[in-house]
């Protein structure tokens, strides 16, 4: 059984090819970060018109890299939503068209799901139920996931989502777009506890995040500082500004692991690269004697491998996703 992935929610043209054991045999992404680095985000119509001029030669180069033919596959993966609309019908539009041409079955699946997925590929042996940290660019969730894939939301961000506090707090410290890396990597040489940033929601048991706070406290930290000092301490603000995301990440998943007397966790999207993040995580889940999953890194930002190992999950357990087309706010089903 061969899956081809297909992923164009936001800025990267992803195609996977993973077989039924979840091995990776075809890989192949190109990502636009660059086009819109020059504009501070993403521009919707940019992207779509990059994912239209790529995403042929991307798929081609995936299966290429697979060893097999387009023929060879068995059903096609797209992703449906969330994610901006014009590139999420770029990719619909290349599975439809690919689907007919072939003869073969189309997948339309949400990409939160895909993100979940990238865990198989790390452990093909890991099923549901789990607890799975949702953290990318676009969102923050707690999200439990049943034995037959039913998703349920324990809690998500009021405002900006995990990536975001890193791009939009990174951004203010000139480290361009997206930031989250950047940030990173100053971090490594910095003290975390140099300012002291706020971690909002803190009553015990309380599963929402919200990061907004963040910004506007870096805000005022920078509007502190002359340009030396700035530079100076550059890393040492991002050191606390990592700390303070990465400990309500921490609080809220150990809450809801808690709660649900949930053993089994993942980590997953953009932000689950994130070294400081895997470090304490790995450290906390050893306390608690948790198993835990966390992606190859190559593997947590958005790409079609992810995609096609969620379809495989899908097709594994006999649950095709109802509904359609394409949605910028797609839910979870
Ligand atoms: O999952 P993703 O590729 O796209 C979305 O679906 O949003 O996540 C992108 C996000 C960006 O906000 C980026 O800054 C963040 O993931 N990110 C990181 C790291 N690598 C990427 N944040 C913190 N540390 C990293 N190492
Ligand atoms: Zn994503």
């Amino acid at each position: 059984m061969l899956l081809l992935g297909i992923e164009t929610s936001c800025d990267e043209t992803g195609c996977g090819v993973v077989n039924d054991r979840f091995e990776v045999l075809g890989d192949a992404l190109y990502t636009q970060a660059e086009t819109h680095a020059k504009f501070g985000g993403v521009v919707p119509e940019v992207a779509a018109r990059a994912h239209l001029e790529k995403i042929r030669a991307v798929a081609e180069s995936a299966v290429e890299r697979a060893g097999i033919r387009l023929e060879d596959v068995d059903v096609i993966a797209h992703t449906r939503g969330p994610g901006l609309l014009g590139p999420l019908l770029v990719g619909s539009s290349f599975a439809q068209g690919l689907g007919r041409a072939l003869g073969k079955p189309v997948m339309g699946l949400n990409h939160l799901e895909g993100h979940l997925a990238s865990a198989y590929l790390t452990d093909p042996s890991f099923e549901p139920p789990f607890l799975a940290l949702l953290v990318s660019g676009g969102h923050t969730e707690l999200v439990h996931v049943g034995p037959g894939l039913e998703f349920r939301v324990l809690g998500a961000t009021r405002d900006d989502a995990a990536g975001e506090a890193f791009d939009k707090s990174g951004k203010l410290l000139g480290l361009g777009y997206p930031a989250g890396a950047a940030v990173s990597r100053l971090a490594e040489n910095g003290r975390r506890d140099f300012v002291d940033l706020p971690r909002a929601l803190m009553e015990r048991g309380n599963l929402e995040f919200s990061f907004s706070g963040l910004k506007t406290a870096m805000a005022r930290e920078i509007a502190r500082r002359d340009a030396d000092a700035l530079e100076r301490e550059k890393a040492d603000l991002c050191a606390s500004l990592e700390e303070a995301i990465v400990d309500a990440l921490l609080k809220k998943t150990l809450w809801a692991m808690r709660g649900l007397d949930e053993t089994r966790l993942i980590v997953a999207g953009g932000v689950a690269a994130n070294a400081r993040l895997r470090a304490r995580m790995a450290e906390l889940a050893e306390r608690e004697g948790w198993k835990l999953v966390l992606p190859e890194r190559r593997f947590c930002g958005d790409n079609g491998v992810m995609m096609a190992a969620a379809a495989m999950k899908r097709v594994q357990l006999g649950k095709w996703p109802a509904g359609g087309g394409v949605s910028a706010g797609l839910r979870w089903e």
